[in-house]
């Protein structure tokens, strides 16, 4: 995978657009009715729009969109071709922003139902994408994700042209994220890390971003949560997500993404705190074929015993990310999410589905693993 977007990090690294923006007549900038209303975005938008010929805004981006609000979106969108496409927002808005940097190119044969059968486009338009949570990394991603609700599960939608050309990493967006979410965004980050990190595809460049981003993730989650102004807290939490999407583009995630897939299909359960609940479970599971690596993410932690075996590393961080999703705060029951033990089942046969993701696990799984895994957080 070739990640070639040029990055501009740091507090008002927008403040001169013009060379992004020069020559671009039609922009097409996607949000949604929360992020809009941000007065630091409300900023960038108007500075945006003073810089491109036309702007089109498309402010409805529902969270964990389905593949029946990209289709509504489109509707309301003219069929003339677009010169940038701009995301502001977290996964949910990126994502639909990368689907209509293809879906926008003016190639007519690329649909969304035609990328869902598979259909690799070969034209996109250029791309910006800023996100407004720490978070999904989707900025860095080939994927978009979307809500399929009549298979009660969601599916990616995977390109390399889905990379973007350009990424803003801006502190100051996230600064108004509820704690719940940075959590949340925060934890689904972890997962893209430490699932990467131990994925049957991870190889020499995933692990370096990996444990880079676990370094800084580890250091800086808990203060972003708590001190939501704190602005280098709230960068390294952007460079962390980063690293998790760049994770994803060369290895992938695997255990915890599977099975939270029909928790936010289904059941709408935000992406992060589905996969919160599953983090330390899953990660218990799949230790005896991680061991080594494990000690090599404890040993990042604050005040890690650095004297201790790796089996003894492997057993604490497992310890430790049970406690750090209680210290957020976060659900750590299916109960507290509404989830009956009956759905169990179901929950088990969609997650095992999930092929893509399961085969990348780096151990034997089966259909009644995953289903003790479910019921032992039920
Ligand atoms: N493409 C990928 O590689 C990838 C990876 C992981 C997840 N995803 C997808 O991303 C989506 C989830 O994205 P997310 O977790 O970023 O959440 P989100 O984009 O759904 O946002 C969650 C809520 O937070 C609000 N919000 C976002 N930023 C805010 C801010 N700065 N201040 C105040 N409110 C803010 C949004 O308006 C929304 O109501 C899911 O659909 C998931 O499947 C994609
Ligand atoms: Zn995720």
């Amino acid at each position: 995978m070739h990640i070639n977007s040029t990055i501009i990090s740091g507090q008002h690294a927008l403040s001169d657009m013009g060379y992004l923006l020069a020559d671009k007549g039609r922009a097409v900038l996607v949000t949604d009715k929360n992020i809009v209303g941000i007065p630091e975005v409300a900023g960038l938008i108007a500075q945006i729009r003073r810089g491109v010929g036309s702007l089109v805004l498309v402010d409805n981006v529902p969270p964990e969109p389905s593949q029946h609000d990209v289709a509504a979106i489109l509707r309301g969108l003219d069929a003339a071709p677009a010169d940038i496409i701009i995301g502001i927002g977290g996964g949910s808005v990126m994502d639909v922003a990368k689907l209509l940097s293809l879906l926008c190119a003016g190639d007519l044969t690329v649909t969304l139902d035609s990328l869902l059968a598979g259909e690799k486009p070969r034209q996109k338009t250029t791309s910006l994408l800023i996100p407004t949570t720490a978070g999904t990394g989707s900025e860095a991603t080939p994927n978009a994700i979307l809500a399929i609700p009549e298979q009660e599960t969601k599916v990616g939608i995977i390109t390399p042209l889905m990379i973007p050309d350009f990424v803003a990493l801006l502190p100051e967006l996230t600064t108004s994220m509820p704690a719940r979410i940075a959590a949340s965004t925060g934890i689904d980050a972890l997962c893209h890390l430490i699932e990467c990190f131990t994925a049957t595809c991870a190889n020499p460049v995933s692990d370096n971003v990996a444990l880079q981003g676990m370094s800084k993730l580890f250091a800086n989650l808990e203060i972003a949560v708590g001190q939501p102004g704190n602005m280098l807290a709230r960068l390294n939490m952007l460079w962390a997500s980063y690293y998790g999407g760049a994770a994803i583009a060369h290895a992938g995630t695997h255990l915890v993404h599977a099975m939270s897939y029909p928790l936010g299909g289904k059941y709408h359960i935000p992406h992060g705190v589905a996969n919160a609940i599953l983090l330390a479970p899953c990660m218990r599971f799949i230790r005896p074929a991680a061991v080594e690596k494990f000690a090599l993410v404890y040993d990042l932690l604050p005040n890690a015993d650095l004297t201790l075996a790796a089996s003894a590393k492997s057993h604490a961080l497992v310890e430790y990310l049970d406690e750090l999703v209680k210290r957020l705060d976060l659900p750590i029951k299916l109960a507290d999410l509404r989830i009956a033990p009956d759905d169990i089942p179901y929950l088990a046969q969609s997650a095992i589905s999930v092929q893509r993701l399961i085969k990348n696990v780096p151990m034997p799984v089966s259909q009644e693993d995953i289903y003790a895994i479910y019921h032992a957080i039920r």
